[in-house]
């Protein structure tokens, strides 16, 4: 420890007709749309936008958790651009640091190798579901590098980056050190693993200093991170001190990262690295000041801290203004429990698109999450919003419209004639909607948006019932009638498919493709404007948009599927180190004397162990499976020459070993016949 600054410090991480050509549908997966919103008015009069998603880490392949926040961002930014507005919208993958230093060498590849697979994974898996990103960053290429450097340098001139050393414990997977607060049960809440205890000597972001100046700016943005629950979250974060980042690790153990441009002994650490993706790539792209005031995050709930507090603290440091929003998700859950690859629960983006379509599944995950909260993935559950919403109300009303233009009018679009009450009132419910629709998109109300159309969409299903058009084409004198009904309900059809267009764009296609207007530039401005499908337009009715499913099929082959065992997920190993390496450790026998919970930490245990003719205190984090009583006179394995390290106030003089499963529980190494105390273990 060298400068004296608090130790209070965290380290964290880590018309028509004419023929559009549609890309071919090679693996069941639907081409999007081909036909493209009006042309776009010019740079300067336009609204500009900018999203993002994080940053995905290259250690596991894109699951539906990902999938979300990148489908939300693309069904967003498409609503943007359908208002006109100069959208921007940037994903990307992440992929320096240890463990994806280390994902690599248990595939057997570099770290470039490994990064440049996953990375090419992500942007398939993207272009497949018909993501329509402006820009993909990858924080390997030198144009983001760059910028960070620049970022660091600055603020180290400025004095907030210093030199100091850390202990504490680490988790692994997050790549950041936990407060014991932090933990549950003593583990890493993301990944149930539990952290281990590191010392380290790193350069350190003085947060700290900048706590009040955060809290008073996000007291007086009450939108600044929404919904409210997060930033309330982020509030409650700032009430104590937050202490100071570590923002670099050793090049000698991490040397897969960006060097400090001061000091390249040290990388930057990668959260540093990789939260300045979102501004490296308009630097690069020389258009900060056209997005950066306008940058909106989204990003789940689980690396909220990250863009919460150290990012708006990092942003102040180096100068740069404050994102615009940062909007937050919750979980998506499988079995009650987070989907993520280290709990084993993923589901992957591509199968769910191969089995039910990708709108679709779009269509399912956007609608069946309220933003903010956690939501429950089942298949069972897409089937049946497919059923209910989709082939229903929606491909209903296409098909029964169509299907009565062409018994009653040749599928020709007929002049409307005189409006009924009911007419009006049909047609207002659709063209009241861009504005309903934009301000639940404006208040990251997804869900209610969808659920706006959808009601206007069973209004038109209503008004069919009501308004019998059969009744009417049996009688000429009723002719123009049947015009003006069969008329709105395809003007109300033609709205439906412009407000779905971000959510389902193949389908919205295929909708005004069979209304025959497939070539007709729109935007969002005409869904609030009526009779724009000229008479004399052909309509080809076509296959349905959504086929039901068979939700008992479908149950019984899941029960199936279910009964199979799931093979076990294959082993991560650690580098390899040489046997002269291993030898430096020392093990020896040892036999607990006394154990008593610690005084001032609620999942520790402090040991004295007899070794031979020494004794030794050992703190350890067992008390979750181990009492202090049932501890005395076992006989374990000690590690003894780990450097000695305070836990809460008590020093501990080495390390038991002991196994644990990937249910998080815990069995201590001991011995299977008895030898002394103090013999070497090796
Ligand atoms: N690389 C960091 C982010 C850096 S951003 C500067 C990272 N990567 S990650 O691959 O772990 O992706 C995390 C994100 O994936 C979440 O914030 C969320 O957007 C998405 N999701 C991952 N699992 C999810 C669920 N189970 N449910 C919903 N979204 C989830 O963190």
């Amino acid at each position: 420890m060298s400068d004296g600054t608090p130790r209070n410090r965290i380290v964290l991480e880590e018309p028509e007709e004419a023929e559009i050509d549609i890309p071919p549908v090679d693996d069941g997966i639907e081409a999007l749309s081909a036909a493209e919103p009006s042309p776009e008015p010019r740079h300067a009069e336009r609204r500009a936008y900018y999203a993002t998603t994080p940053i995905f880490y290259v250690n596991a392949a894109p699951h539906l958790g990902h999938a979300y926040t990148t489908l939300l961002v693309d069904v967003v930014t498409r609503f943007h651009r359908l208002k006109g507005d100069d959208t921007f919208f940037l994903t990307g993958t992440d992929e320096h640091g240890e463990n994806i230093q280390k994902a690599a060498a248990a595939h057997g590849k570099t770290p470039n190798e490994y990064a440049d697979d996953v990375s090419a994974q992500f942007r398939t898996t993207w272009d497949r579901l018909g993501v329509r990103y402006d820009d993909f960053i990858r924080t390997t290429e030198e144009r983001h590098k760059r910028v960070v450097s620049e970022v660091l340098q600055n603020v180290y001139d400025s004095g907030d980056i210093v030199y100091g050393e850390y202990s504490g414990l680490y988790c692994v997977k997050c790549e950041r050190f936990y407060t014991e607060k932090e933990l549950v049960d003593g583990k890493c809440p993301q990944h149930e693993i539990e952290p281990e205890f590191r010392t380290e000597a790193n350069y350190f972001f003085k947060m700290e200093k900048y706590r009040e100046w955060w809290r008073d700016t996000l007291t007086a943005n009450p939108d600044l991170i929404r919904p409210e629950r997060y930033r309330n979250e982020v509030l409650a974060m700032l009430r104590e001190p937050i202490g100071d980042l570590s923002i670099s690790r050793p090049r000698s153990r991490v040397p897969w990262g960006i060097p400090l441009p001061w000091d390249d002994e040290h990388v930057a650490y990668v959260w540093f690295d990789a939260l300045i993706n979102y501004y490296s790539v308009l630097v690069a792209r020389d258009a900060v000041e056209r997005y950066w005031p306008v940058a909106s995050h989204f990003i789940g709930k689980d690396i909220l801290k990250p863009h919460g507090l150290f990012w708006p603290i990092m942003l102040k440091a180096a100068g740069i203004p404050l994102y615009q929003h940062l909007n937050v998700h919750g979980y998506w859950l499988n079995d009650e429990r987070k989907m993520s690859k280290s709990l084993g629960n993923v589901v992957r983006p591509l199968e769910m698109v191969r089995r039910y379509g990708n709108d679709a599944f779009r269509y399912f995950l956007i609608r069946d999450m309220t933003f903010g909260l956690d939501a429950s993935f089942s298949e069972v559950a897409i089937a049946e919003r497919i059923n209910s919403d989709l082939a229903n109300d929606l491909g209903n009303l296409l098909n029964r419209t169509l299907g009565m233009l062409q018994r009653y009018r040749d599928g020709v679009v007929p002049a409307a004639g005189a409006m009924e009450p009911e007419d009006v009132e049909l047609r207002k419910a659709f063209t009241d909607l861009p504005a309903k629709v934009t301000r639940f998109f404006d208040s990251l109300q997804f869900e209610r948006a969808i659920e706006a159309v959808m009601e206007a969409v069973r209004k038109a299903n209503k008004y069919i019932t009501d308004v019998k058009p059969w009744e009417l084409a049996r009688d000429e004198a009723d002719a123009a009638r049947l015009d003006t009904v069969l008329n709105t309900l395809l003007e109300a059809l033609r709205c439906a498919s412009i407000l779905l267009d971000p959510v389902i764009p193949g389908k919205a296609h295929e909708l005004r493709k069979q209304l025959g207007i497939r070539n007709a530039p729109f935007d969002l401005s005409n869904a609030s404007q009526w009779a724009l499908i000229p008479a004399g337009t052909r309509t080809a009715l076509g296959e349905p948009l959504f086929p039901k499913f068979d939700l008992e099929a479908l149950q019984k082959e899941i029960e199936e599927s279910r009964a199979e065992p799931e093979p076990p997920a294959p082993l991560e190993h650690k580098d390899e180190v040489a046997i002269d390496d291993f030898a430096r450790l020392e093990f020896r026998v040892v036999t607990v004397e006394k154990a008593e919970e610690h005084p001032d930490a609620d999942k520790l245990l402090v040991l004295t162990v007899r070794m031979g003719p020494e004794t030794r205190t050992v703190v350890s984090g067992i008390k979750a499976h181990y009492s202090a009583d049932e501890m005395v006179g076992k006989r374990l394995i000690l590690v003894t020459n780990l450097k000695p390290v305070k836990l809460r106030g008590i020093e501990s003089q080495g390390m038991i070993l002991a196994a644990e499963n990937a249910a998080g529980e815990l069995s201590l190494v001991t011995l299977d016949r008895d030898l002394e105390d103090g013999s070497e273990v090796r």
